[in-house]
């Protein structure tokens, strides 16, 4: 999506005056996200481990028009996470949209996975979420209600073999979704979750998929015949951030290509076929 493209189906002013945190903002699905949310008028907090990741959206989001903070943040540390948002609202005063999409994943066969392994999975994933969103939660109240989106992921419905550590972690980020829009909803804030199938041109699917040879298979069995884009996650995203969804919480949207709905069974030409 540019600012002169047809193909967002937003206004472009419809996050005008508000302030957004994306973190892992500067790569992959968060690139797309943020620039996005810039291209629709946002403001951007870009926050992730690596400022270097952060820069060159830094300096695409002021090419839009818009102002960018970038924060260094490991979101495991919860002062970090408070450190986040104080910059923030040093800088703009208020924040309104918090994206949790930093994460971390590895494959590796559960009876091989170690204990650090594990842990650093849950603890960036699930911990970090928590953090941010502990973090945040006092300036979206004060903003007049917010919203927060988690990205999670399709093998939360399905499980996954040699991701474990991810698929519970984002297990755990799909029930504090909804217990947080829960406990939060009487105050305005709206918490939801966009779940991606294979994304391309992303390090997930270069750690994931490419370097184990199945985009391919992954790609014959998806319904609508490709991989995800960047750009079909920031559109879930934004719709979930904008005014349209004011009366949708607790709620998670698959962008998938219809890949995590057809079980087994692929159709091959006139006749069913087992998925491979
Ligand atoms: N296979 C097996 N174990 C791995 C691994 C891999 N590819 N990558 C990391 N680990 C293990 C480490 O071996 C270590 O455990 P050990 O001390 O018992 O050996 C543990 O995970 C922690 O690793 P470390 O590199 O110290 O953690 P980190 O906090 O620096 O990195 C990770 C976090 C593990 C998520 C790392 O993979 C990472 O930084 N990834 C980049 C971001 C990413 O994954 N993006 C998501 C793409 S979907």
């Amino acid at each position: 999506m540019t600012d002169d493209s047809s193909s967002t189906a937003f206004r472009p002013d419809i996050l005008a005056g508000k302030v957004a945190i994306v973190t892992g903002g500067g790569t992959g699905i968060g690139a797309g996200i943020s620039r996005a949310l810039a291209e629709h008028s946002a403001h951007l907090v870009l926050a992730s481990r690596r400022r270097a990741h952060l820069e060159p959206m830094a300096e695409e989001v002021t090419r839009l028009g818009r102002e960018a903070l970038v924060t260094e943040l490991d979101v495991r540390d919860s002062e970090g996470c408070e450190a986040c948002v104080a910059a923030a609202l040093d800088r703009f005063g208020r924040v309104d949209i918090l994206i949790n999409n930093a994460a971390g994943n590895f494959l590796t066969p559960a009876d091989q996975l170690s204990e650090r392994g594990w842990r650093a999975v849950v603890d960036i994933v699930l911990n970090g979420t928590f953090n941010m969103s502990q973090a945040v939660h006092a300036a979206l109240r004060e903003s007049g209600g917010g919203s927060i989106v988690n990205i999670t992921t399709t093998y939360v419905g399905t499980g996954a073999p040699f991701m474990a550590h991810s698929g519970a972690a984002k297990a755990g980020v799909m029930n504090l979704t909804r217990s947080l829009a829960v406990e939060w909803g009487p105050e305005g804030i709206r918490v939801n979750a966009v779940a991606p199938g294979l994304v391309e041109d992303t390090e997930g699917a270069r750690r994931l998929a490419e370097s184990i040879g199945i985009v391919d298979d992954y790609r014959a069995a998806v319904p609508l015949g490709r991989l995800v884009r960047t750009d079909d996650v920031a559109a879930a995203v934004l719709f979930l951030c904008s005014d349209s969804a004011s009366h949708i919480t607790g709620h998670e949207i698959t962008v998938d290509g219809g890949a995590s709905i057809g079980g087994l069974f692929k159709q091959v030409g006139d006749r069913i076929d087992i998925v491979r």
